[in-house]
């Protein structure tokens, strides 16, 4: 079964009538994770912006990406505000700006329980606690009363999963949440997505331009070149026998970079 179908998007800007994403289509199955790449630029973030609906007003979409039964192209943004946090929830790279500076995280984290899922205060700090448990955030109790510049990158990308976590949307979309993190950090918060993953069960999009993080995450890829899909398959498949000539590209550079990526977390396991 499919959560969400994309076919046939294109994406343009209304002021200079430039496509920006032209005929993709794409599917995420229930409970399974697909992965975008592709180089900067290629138009990723826009296509999963037209999935939650937060494109700046000149963006124009056509085509149509069936959720629930409903084209989200088509919804009227009251329908969307409440499809967004509820049943897609979206992680982004830079963490803080998630959260309001002057609020702590605790007060946001209620926030944005509260408006979503209704509830009192008090079943929200429930929920907050249970969800903080399982992303294993040591010295809950403290973290929560701080501000989102005394955390870390790391931190604060766990606090959005826990958030996720509590909210358990139907989808979630992570927009290169680990691009910021240094090499450990990322390994760690990689691992919470997958805990996400095995224990929710959760839908999930995940852009990342490190392969090494999208093999071990998704079950589909999707690889995006100039706004327009050019390789899509299962992630084993086309990381063995990549057709594309710019999948064979990406997969052979980045490759090495995995490598990379693999010797340190082995040095940390052994360590
Ligand atoms: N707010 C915007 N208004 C108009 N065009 C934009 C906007 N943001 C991005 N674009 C255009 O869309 C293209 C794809 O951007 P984006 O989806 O952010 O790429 P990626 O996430 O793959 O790096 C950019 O190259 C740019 O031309
Ligand atoms: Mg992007």
């Amino acid at each position: 079964m499919n959560v969400i179908e994309a076919s046939n998007l294109k994406i343009w800007d209304s002021r200079n009538g430039e496509v920006i994403v032209n005929d993709m289509s794409f599917s995420l199955k229930a409970h399974s994770c697909l992965a975008i790449v592709g180089e900067s630029g290629s138009g990723k973030s826009m296509t999963v912006k037209a999935i939650s609906g937060i494109h700046k007003p000149w963006i124009c979409c056509g085509g149509s990406i069936l959720f629930d039964g409903r084209d989200l192209l088509k919804q009227p943004p009251r329908a969307m505000r409440e499809i967004r946090g509820k049943k897609i929830f979206m992680i982004f790279q830079d963490g803080m700006s998630a959260f309001d500076p002057s609020c702590t995280i605790r007060s946001s984290f209620r926030e944005i329980l509260i408006e979503n899922l209704g509830g009192a205060a008090q079943q929200a700090d429930l929920k907050i606690a249970a969800a903080m448990e399982k992303v294993v955030l040591t010295d809950a109790g403290g973290l929560l009363d701080k501000y989102p510049h005394q955390l870390s990158g790391g931190m604060l990308q766990r606090v959005m999963i826990a958030i996720a976590l509590a909210l358990e949307p139907d989808v979630i979309i992570a927009d290169e949440p680990t691009s910021s993190l240094d090499t450990i950090t990322q390994f760690e918060v990689v691992n919470e997505f997958q805990r996400l993953r095995r224990e929710n069960g959760v839908a999930m999009i995940f852009i990342s331009h490190d392969l090494g993080v999208v093999r071990k995450l998704a079950d589909e890829i999707v690889v995006m070149r100039k706004g327009e899909k050019v390789e899509a398959g299962p992630v084993e498949e086309v990381f063995r026998h990549p057709q594309n000539e710019y999948t064979q590209y990406l997969v052979h550079t980045r490759m090495a970079l995995a490598e990379n990526y693999k010797r340190l977390i082995q040095v940390r396991q052994y360590a």
